[in-house]
């Protein structure tokens, strides 16, 4: 087995921001690059379905998604980049581990959690439009980790409870069939900035705050110039540790830089100056990749060739793990 295994999935909704980018994508490519570790990511696109029902909008997410990644320098040959979909053992194997998942341990999941009390507080039936997709995310996550006996999960703080289910889960297998999956371990990385938004809260999807990562210039210059920030005026001292102008300067700058801008704004800089070095910062640091990003997002027999790579790779070690599962339970062959 693989010495170092990490794996991590992205759903397919939304286009990815400055916040997946500094918290997520940027040290999952870079650590990628290490010759100790096997890295997994894939496009967690059934996933997807359980929040967006639109097929275009999951679709051009999936687009944005992968040309995000393969257009920063992601190297798919040393890693294993792939579309949950395109993997069929994964759903299969999640029907087995449907079987050893406990009904109450679901019923604590946080998602499914916040539905139902959504829908107590507005007078309506408890699982009001709760879908058994919502109710089951927690073992099809448990499936595309298992599937692969990956050691380390690289997510944000919101996942830690599915890994703890996934690890749950897999005990519970190894303990009915015997010794099948590796326990994995979930990965928060706390150095790693969490992003602010445009009007201060973490940038989110959710919250609608986002700064688009791959915005063409003029537009990341607006969207950079809608970043909210206090009425103080040029000349006047400014507080770097509570603003977003700062913090995401920090996340995008050397120590050296962030020392300077810090002086700069004890020396009362202007918001619009700070900006606008903001701006250039970013746009000098993503320019290159934009325009692959631009190009790879035309080239979908380009994307389509990268993916089906990935799929062979994912689907060569998903058939032998399966094979494994199928066994164990007691599903094998009769010749
Ligand atoms: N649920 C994760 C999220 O929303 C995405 C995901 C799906 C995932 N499958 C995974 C992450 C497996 C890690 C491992 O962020």
């Amino acid at each position: 087995m693989a010495k170092n295994r990490v794996l991590t999935g992205i759903t397919t909704t939304g286009t990815p921001h400055l916040g997946n980018f500094v918290g997520a994508i940027r040290p999952a490519i870079a650590e990628s690059q290490s010759t100790e570790q096997d890295s997994f990511f894939f496009l967690a696109d059934y996933h997807a379905l359980i929040k967006c029902q639109d097929p275009a909008a999951v679709h051009q997410s999936a687009r944005e998604i992968a040309a995000t990644w393969l257009a920063l320098g992601l190297d798919t040959d040393r890693s294993t980049f792939y579309r949950q979909s395109d993997v069929p053992e994964i759903t299969e194997l999640m029907w087995v581990l449907t079987c050893v998942s406990g009904k109450g341990l679901m019923n604590r999941a946080h998602a499914y959690k916040a539905a139902v009390q959504d829908n107590e507080e507005k007078g309506e039936d408890a699982d009001f439009g709760v879908t058994m997709g919502l109710f089951c995310y927690p073992v099809l996550m448990a499936a595309d980790i298992l599937m692969f006996n990956a050691q380390r999960v690289p997510v944000g703080r919101d996942q830690i409870q599915h890994l703890e289910m996934a690890r749950d889960i897999a005990q519970r297998f190894n303990h009915i069939y015997g010794e099948t999956f590796v326990l994995p371990e979930a990965v928060v990385d706390d150095d790693v900035a969490v992003l602010s938004g445009l009007d201060g809260r973490k940038m989110s999807k959710s919250y609608g705050n986002t700064i688009p990562l791959f915005l063409p210039e003029k537009q990341l210059k607006k969207h950079i110039n809608k970043i909210k920030t206090n009425l103080l005026e040029p000349g006047e001292p400014k507080d770097p540790d509570t603003s977003t102008v700062f913090q995401i300067w920090q996340a995008f700058a050397t120590p050296e830089q962030t020392a300077e801008m810090r002086k700069e704004f004890e020396a009362g800089i202007a918001w619009g100056e700070a900006k606008k070095q903001l701006f250039e910062l970013i746009n000098g640091q993503i320019s290159e990749a934009r325009q692959r990003y631009n190009e790879i997002l035309e080239d979908g027999a380009f994307l389509d060739a990268e993916l089906a790579k990935g799929a062979e790779k994912a689907r060569a070690e998903a058939a032998s793990q399966l094979d494994k599962v199928r066994k164990a339970v007691g599903l094998s062959r009769f010749g």
